[in-house]
């Protein structure tokens, strides 16, 4: 459903993503690795239409949509769970969670996602509804971050970092959370730092580094050749 074509993106003067190509197919979900600094979220800002690429196309369902604002991104069914959360902190939660949600697109099909079913996922945010998103831990506000991503019906959720700054237990909720998503019949696109959740996750498995993907194949794939762990993610 997504397809990256030689897509090339300068933060300032730094020039991050030198011809990247990646496709996320529909249903699936699509890991990318790569060391801190290597344009991961160069790359995420760039589909969801926060950078312009300089070069290259990002298709959805075949039409360029590099470039185009992030709102008519959106509209298409792409939703962002972005790094670092963001989180409305002076908004309450089910405010946070109201804030953009709209209706599926015509054609979708599996969840059609309202605020007692995000409640329901994660029951914690029920309970604290009428809290403000500030007064939430880190894992209440990835949570949020994630619900609030659901609440626009998308097809295809990217997902830069869910697991950063998280404790481990918290981590392995990310996973399971993933992993029922993706069961669902949603898109995931899942940018990691941590290898073992996105392993664990995905389909498929890219590796950025140097402005490109380096190496791309399945998780088992990965698992069977340490040199490239070794040496573009350090384990
Ligand atoms: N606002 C900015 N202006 C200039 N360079 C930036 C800016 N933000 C990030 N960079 C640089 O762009 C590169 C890619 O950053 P980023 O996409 O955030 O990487 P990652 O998500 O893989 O850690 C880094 O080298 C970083 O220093
Ligand atoms: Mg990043």
């Amino acid at each position: 459903m997504i397809e990256v074509e030689d897509v090339h993106t300068y933060r300032g003067i730094n020039y991050v993503l030198q011809g990247v190509d990646l496709t996320i197919p529909d249903q699936q979900c699509v890991a990318l690795l790569g060391r801190n600094g290597m344009g991961k979220t160069t790359l995420v800002e760039t589909i969801m239409g926060l950078l312009r690429p300089r070069r290259g196309e990002v298709r959805l369902d075949g039409r360029n949509v590099a470039g185009r604002p992030s709102y008519e991104v959106a509209r298409r069914g792409v939703a962002l769970v972005p790094q670092g959360r963001h989180i409305f902190a002076s908004l309450t939660v089910e405010e946070n969670l109201t804030l953009g949600a709209r209706p599926p697109l015509d054609g979708h099909t599996g969840t059609t996602w309202k605020l007692d079913m995000i409640y329901e996922l994660f029951p914690h945010l029920g309970d604290r509804r009428r809290n403000r998103g500030g007064q939430l831990s880190g894992g209440e506000q990835q949570m949020l971050a994630i619900g609030r991503a659901l609440m626009t019906n998308p097809r295809l959720l990217l997902m830069d970092a869910p697991s950063e700054g998280l404790a481990p237990a918290i981590v392995d909720r990310v996973g399971e959370i993933v992993g029922q998503l993706r069961g669902e019949g949603l898109g995931i696109f899942l940018v990691e730092q941590n290898y073992q959740l996105a392993v664990r996750s995905a389909d498929t498995v890219n590796i950025l580094a140097g402005g490109t993907v380096v190496w791309r194949g399945t998780p088992a794939e990965l698992d069977a050749v340490p040199e490239v762990r070794e040496q573009h993610l350090g384990v």
